[in-house]
């Protein structure tokens, strides 16, 4: 239901483009209303300040269990939702001999063709990172063991419409069930599944309304905007955006949902550095809360809501369905690249990728190369790295400056000063022509496949770059890292207040404000092959090495959407003194404990019961 200011505003604006936006809106509109709960009380409505004391079961319901619901309200609630209720087997199940829905042919095409189609996007429980949900019924040619269901949902709400998004959301509550969100399961840390769960999967919330002449209730933006599906991935809204010449800032992945987890829990992309994060592209949420009702949350309306579900992490507050966010000019992104590598056999030829012999050399352009993020974010920019170990005494330095909204020409000066400095130091890099694009018209994969690492990552602050003896410090744990055989994935950007705009206030990390990089650190192991205590110690290693970047970073933190699952202190980490706040907004809108995720806020109150040293979703949700 739309408050009484946004209805206003709305009407301000233009009836007519509200219209068409929702009837282009491929996702419907309709909502749960008295006669379609009818004498189903499963999917009633809550209410937040219930009259009498509600029960509290120590656990959800879990298959089996007494209070697990029986398969005919199941089936109601699918005659509630229209047929859109799924019971689904992990993809991996027809690669089992002993599988049901066992498949030879489907499974050779997971193994060779899968991961350059959409198809693990389409499919209703693929997450991308596969430890959490247990590493059961991995796709493999030889599988062992059989495959079962783990940390995957036990139903999954195919949600096309905003009923679909109420009923499920009701019957969770009302019935105890463990109720998760799963967008593309682009999430690294399990916050997209869980054993015995019903899953509200918003992928088909695909619609889009262009907005030119769009005003904001209380009137602090007029002008291009877009009525966006949550289930929007960055392809489909760079396609969007390019048809009316506008950008959408968006995740470099172009698989990545733009209006879920990427917007609710931040959001940085190339233009991070001139138009802001995720969160500061937003105007306005469309959002089923915990009592199931439909309500819009902006600056003037559910406040509480639109600050906690702008960088307070999703899967917490409610179901985003749709959103309004800014769109901006059609900018243009231009990349200028270069690589050089310390390994024996050196050419010297100038060029874009260079190789040098000596090492101590490497780390010093290392140092120059991170020296210039101040630089490049200060002009708009982001700035691309990776540090990787080639082999033993052998590394590769690679780079990319890319800048939204120069000339290739104008990137190519911009970078000859870091260019000069390398090449002072013996590192003869130059560089060809700067690639240039319209950013919205990037095209590259749309096919995805499961993976199985683990990394972490630090959030900069500005301090650390303009401290010498922080700077050292934190070059000198990067290369560490390095060393030791991680990646180490530098994203420099500034997001400022001054950048992001209206209408600023947000749940993130208010460090995010003064961060000049974020950065990655990636080990190469594969978590699927490895027993629970290998994995642990995956885990603790890396931490050791990041203790050493946190150092060096005081006041500093991690990115919600990219980091370890079990960061130290993640409430500061990843909320600052945001964190009570979220809190608060947490326990008013969610006192029934519905919506549940690791490291989001409030989370602490519960926990998975598994039997692996990793958190995995693998198991019962039980209050601590
Ligand atoms: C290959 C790759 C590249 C990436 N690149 C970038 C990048 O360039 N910039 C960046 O900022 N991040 C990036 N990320 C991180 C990414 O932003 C997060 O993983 C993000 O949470 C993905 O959101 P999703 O909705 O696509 O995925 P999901 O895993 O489906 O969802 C993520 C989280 O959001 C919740 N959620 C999803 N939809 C909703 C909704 N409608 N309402 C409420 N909660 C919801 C889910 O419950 C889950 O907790 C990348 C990740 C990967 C794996
Ligand atoms: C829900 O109903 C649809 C349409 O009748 C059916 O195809 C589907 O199998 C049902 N789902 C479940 C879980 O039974
Ligand atoms: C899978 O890809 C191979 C090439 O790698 C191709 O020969 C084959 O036809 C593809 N199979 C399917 C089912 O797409
Ligand atoms: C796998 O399933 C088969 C048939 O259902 C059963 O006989 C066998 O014991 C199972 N194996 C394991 C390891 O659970
Ligand atoms: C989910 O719903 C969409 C839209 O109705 C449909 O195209 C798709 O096949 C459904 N997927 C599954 C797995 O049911
Ligand atoms: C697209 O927008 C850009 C930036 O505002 C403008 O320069 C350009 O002329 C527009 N192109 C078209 C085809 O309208
Ligand atoms: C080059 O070779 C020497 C002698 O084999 C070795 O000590 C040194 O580490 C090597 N350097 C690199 C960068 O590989
Ligand atoms: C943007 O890039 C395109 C090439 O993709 C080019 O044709 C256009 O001139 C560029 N615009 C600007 C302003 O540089
Ligand atoms: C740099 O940081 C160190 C460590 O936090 C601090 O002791 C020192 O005072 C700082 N130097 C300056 C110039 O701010």
């Amino acid at each position: 239901m739309y408050s009484i200011p946004f209805l206003l505003a709305v009407a301000r604006v233009s009836v007519v483009q509200a219209v068409v936006a929702s009837s282009r809106d491929g996702s419907s509109e309709t909502q749960l209303t008295p006669d379609a709960i009818g004498d189903f009380p499963a999917v009633a409505f809550g209410n937040v300040h219930p009259t009498s004391s509600t029960t509290r079961p120590r656990c959800k319901a879990f298959p089996g269990d007494s209070s697990w619901p029986r398969e005919s309200e199941w089936s109601r609630l699918n005659n509630t939702l229209g047929g859109a209720l799924i019971h689904p087997l992990p993809p991996g199940s027809v690669c089992y001999s002993t599988s049901s829905n066992f498949n030879a042919e489907a499974c050779s095409f997971l193994l060779r063709n899968a991961s350059r189609t959409t198809f693990y996007q389409d499919d209703p429980v693929t997450i991308l990172t596969q430890w959490p949900q247990g590493n059961t019924c991995l796709v493999s040619q030889n599988p062992s063991g059989n495959c079962t269901q783990g940390g995957y949902p036990v139903y999954v709400v195919n949600a096309t419409s905003v009923k679909h998004v109420q009923a499920a959301v009701n019957f969770a509550r009302n019935k105890n069930v463990r109720l998760v969100v799963k967008n593309t399961g682009h999430d690294s840390g399990g916050r997209n599944t869980g054993a015995g769960s019903l899953s509200i999967w918003t992928h088909y919330l695909k619609g889009f309304g262009f907005l030119p002449n769009y005003q904001q209730p209380g009137g602090n933006y007029r002008g291009p905007a877009a009525r966006v599906g949550a289930g929007l991935q960055v392809w489909e809204a760079f396609a969007h955006a390019e048809r009316y010449n506008v950008s959408l800032p968006a995740a470099s992945c172009l698989t990545v949902g733009s209006y879920g987890g990427w917007i609710t829990g931040g959001g940085h992309s190339p233009l991070s550095s001139t138009f802001g994060l995720g969160v500061d592209q937003v105007l306005s949420l469309q959002v089923v809360t915990a009592d199931g009702r439909y309500v819009t949350a902006n600056p003037q309306a559910n406040q509480d809501l639109f600050f906690a579900m702008r960088g307070g992490g999703g899967s917490t507050y409610g179901v985003v369905t749709s959103a309004i966010v800014k769109a901006h000019p059609q900018i243009n992104l231009t990349i200028a690249s270069f690589s050089f590598t310390v390994a024996n056999t050196t050419s010297t030829t100038p060029g874009p990728s260079v190789t040098i012999a000596d090492i101590e050399t490497f780390w010093k352009g290392f140092n120059e190369v991170f020296a210039f993020g101040i630089p490049t974010v200060d002009a708009g920019g982001y700035l691309w790295t990776n540090g990787i170990q080639l082999g033993s005494n052998s590394y590769q330095m690679q780079v990319q400056a890319q800048m939204p909204g120069l000339t290739p020409i104008e990137a190519a000066s911009f970078v000859q000063p870091l260019l000069d400095t390398l090449n002072k130091l013996g590192i003869p890099v130059a560089i060809t022509a700067p690639t240039t694009q319209v950013y919205s018209s990037q095209t590259g994969s749309r096919g995805v496949a499961p993976g199985n690492g683990y990394f972490a990552s630090r959030l900069f602050p500005r301090s650390t770059f303009e401290n010498a003896t922080l700077f050292a410090a934190a070059m000198k744990a990067a290369r560490a890292t390095v060393e030791a055989g991680y990646v180490f994935h530098g994203l420099n950007m500034a997001p400022t207040l001054k950048v992001a705009g209206y209408p600023a206030p947000a749940g993130l990390n208010p460090i995010w404000r003064d961060v000049v990089m974020h950065a990655d650190v990636f080990t190469g192991a594969n978590m699927g092959a490895l027993t629970s205590a290998e994995g642990a110690a995956v885990q603790r290693r890396l931490n050791g090495y990041m203790d050493a970047l946190r150092v060096a970073t005081p006041g500093g933190g991690a990115y919600f959407n990219e980091a370890d699952i079990l960061e130290p202190n993640w409430q500061t980490s990843f909320f600052g003194v945001n964190y009570d706040k979220l809190v608060q907004v947490k326990h008013e809108r969610d006192p029934w404990h519905v919506f549940w995720a690791p490291t989001t806020p409030g989370s602490e109150a519960w926990a998975v019961q598994a039997s692996s040293e990793l958190p995995t979703q693998n198991g019962r949700l039980c209050r601590v």
